[in-house]
């Protein structure tokens, strides 16, 4: 479980080694020794300062993917920092409880950064959280899970191309064959899809189902009992698991139903739930916040439409750095028609605002429960037409960029550049 750390801890990009579980694996990049990074928690209202420095041998960024910051503080390619600099990413935390995480962006290198090993969570806590009945402390486990590739030399190594790149191996927080000893009470796992390419079918192998109750923009509205998410890289759930009835020893898997992975395994103490554990969650059904967006129900000024064209475009343009595709003024609410003419999954992210999403046409023609609240990356699959919902209203005017998060197609040209006006 990677560390807890404040909002004003430095974070240091280097390489390194890292055991993955089962020995030492040479050429990962890992931020303050580690694969993933800290896990940030700060609270709504809270002054982020993190000292960020370089120590790689090329240009790197820190993305906050689904904080809303300003321009210069978004990690975009073009503030870049050169090997051996820095840059003191300061923000104010302005958007509801939730998690987000940081990553590389630089220019054309994102996606190989991601897969040495660079990532981390953050995580924002607020009144209207403190006011469920959730586990915490020890029974609070951030999992980020992707997966890596090691050589035959055992090494990190990575082979992505436009197409995508599949590891072979799977890794919870940095740890193949994950295993936690879990306590006969609730647990509440914040889960972070932090892979390039592959997406993940979660399951648990005896059959229950996870209490969703949040997703990349915070808490769902209400509490609902899923048995199957499919989710793709940059996605983040917030789910409840109820290892209460698991006697001493007895074992139950998260698992992948893509690739049948066993992502962890869970295997019961036989102990009753310490300091953290609730008496109570919230049901499925119960209400759970109602903060979520206010402008679902207003129609929109403008509506786009982007197509994710092959493995490298929107609408027909390679991402140019200096381009800037269009302006959007702030405080209107647009609707964003993606679809895609093949080459899906594309998981499409915006920065600079969370989006609701409005409907799915073609394909699975269906909205998710995890899809409901707010979101700032939506899977399309082949032959799918999604439609979101957004308003630029934090104040911040400037750059942000819109991409796919198939790392692999986002390097090789499938994002562009707009402006908040
Ligand atoms: Cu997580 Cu622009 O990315
Ligand atoms: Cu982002
Ligand atoms: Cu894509």
């Amino acid at each position: 479980i990677p560390p807890s750390v404040t909002p004003d801890t430095a974070l240091t990009a280097a390489s390194g080694q890292v055991d993955l579980g089962g020995g030492t694996v040479g050429k990962a990049l890992v931020y303050n020794g580690t694969l993933p990074g800290p896990n940030f928690v700060v609270r709504r209202g809270d002054a982020v300062a993190v000292p960020f420095t370089n120590n790689l041998d090329a240009e790197t960024t820190v993305h906050w993917h689904g904080l809303i910051v300003p321009t210069a503080e978004d990690g975009q390619p073009h503030e870049a920092i050169a090997p051996n600099g820095t840059h003191t990413y300061a923000f104010t935390v302005k958007q509801r409880a939730g998690m987000s995480w940081y990553h590389p962006h630089p220019h054309l290198a994102t996606a190989s950064q991601v897969a040495y090993g660079l990532a981390g969570g953050f995580i924002i806590r607020d009144s209207v959280e403190d006011a469920l009945s959730v586990p915490s402390e020890a029974y609070e486990v951030p999992l980020v899970i992707r997966d890596a590739n090691v050589d035959k030399a055992g090494n990190l190594s990575y082979n992505g191309k436009a197409s995508g790149f599949t590891g072979n191996i799977a890794l919870v927080n940095g740890t193949r064959d994950a295993a936690l000893e879990v306590d006969q009470t609730w647990y509440r796992f914040r889960i972070l899809i932090g892979s390039n390419s592959r997406l993940f079918n979660l399951t648990l192998s005896n059959g229950a189902t996870f209490r969703l109750i949040g997703n990349d923009g915070g808490l769902l509205p209400t509490a609902v009992d899923v048995p199957a998410m499919e989710l793709s890289p940059g996605e983040r759930v917030d789910v409840l698991v109820d290892c209460s009835g698991l006697a001493a020893t007895q074992t139950v898997g998260l698992v992948d139903t893509n690739s049948g992975w066993p992502l962890l395994r869970l295997t019961g103490s036989g102990k009753p739930g310490g300091l953290g554990a609730v008496a109570t969650v919230p049901a499925a059904g119960e209400g759970l916040s109602s903060d979520g967006p206010t402008f679902g129900d207003i129609a929109p000024v403008t509506t786009r439409l982007f197509s994710f064209d092959g493995m490298t475009r929107i609408n027909g343009v390679v991402y140019d750095m200096a381009l800037n595709s269009f302006n959007v003024p702030a405080g209107d609410v647009e609707d964003w028609v993606f679809r895609t003419n093949g080459n899906a999954p594309h998981p499409v992210h915006v920065h600079g605002a969370s989006f609701k999403v409005m409907s799915r046409d073609g394909g699975r023609r269906r909205l998710f429960p995890w899809e409901e609240g707010w979101k700032d990356t939506v899977l399309l699959h082949d032959r799918e037409t999604v439609t979101v919902r957004l308003r630029f209203d934090s104040g911040y005017k400037g750059r942000y960029l819109l991409h796919c998060h198939k790392l692999e197609h986002e390097d090789a040209g499938m994002m562009l550049n707009f402006t908040v006006v």
